[in-house]
């Protein structure tokens, strides 16, 4: 009788604009990384192919209501693939830097119409997590007219509740790999 302990490797990736929700990838690796797990961070242009990896955790940041077009392309790409995975979903965006139940549900409303377009993709957790704005990071600031109000600039990242969320997902992972007898 063998007793085995396996930790099978996490995929983080990540889409990005202005650069903040890369840091916010970065983190959640981190804090996998610490709960013992395997984990590759990469931004989504750079995925070569998800099939080595057991967990898939894709975020990235809202744009004019809309979930990133590289999360969504993301998901349908590798839709089959992401059936058979443990998934997890984080957003970045404004409307969470107040973290309020009336923000979490502005947020869901985002984020509804791409979780109905995949039904067959069930994903274990979304994190929902206030992001960063800068104007001055923005090519073309003609499209921001709306976003560059004082009080929408800044960063507004909250580390301890990015934290958080990934040591609830790292400790979900680990007692999904509970040592078992073969
Ligand atoms: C053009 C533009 C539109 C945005 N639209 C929204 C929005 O509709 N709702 C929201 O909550 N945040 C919105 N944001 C805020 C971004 O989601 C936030 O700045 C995010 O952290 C950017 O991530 P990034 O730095 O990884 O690109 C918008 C930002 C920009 C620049």
């Amino acid at each position: 009788m063998t007793t085995t302990m396996t930790r099978p490797k996490v995929l983080v990736t990540y889409a990005t604009w202005l650069g903040s929700t890369t840091e916010i990838a970065l983190t959640i690796g981190d804090m996998l990384r610490a709960g013992g797990h395997e984990v590759e961070v990469t931004a989504i242009p750079e995925v070569k192919f998800v099939g080595p990896f057991k967990t898939v955790i894709v975020g990235g940041p809202i744009r004019v209501g809309e979930w990133s077009p590289d999360v969504v392309n993301f998901l349908e790409a590798n839709r089959h693939l992401l059936r058979d995975r443990r998934l997890a979903l984080f957003v970045t965006c404004l409307t969470m830097r107040m973290d309020t139940p009336e923000s979490r549900h502005i947020v869901r409303g985002y984020i509804q119409p791409v979780l109905e377009s995949f039904p067959d993709l069930r994903p274990f957790d979304v994190g929902l997590f206030a992001g960063a704005f800068d104007v001055h990071r923005v090519p073309g600031r003609e499209q921001v007219k709306l976003w560059s109000k004082p009080h929408l600039q800044g960063d507004f990242r909250d580390w301890t509740a990015i934290r958080e969320w990934a040591i609830g997902v790292s400790t979900y992972l680990a007692s999904l790999e509970m040592p078992h007898k073969a």
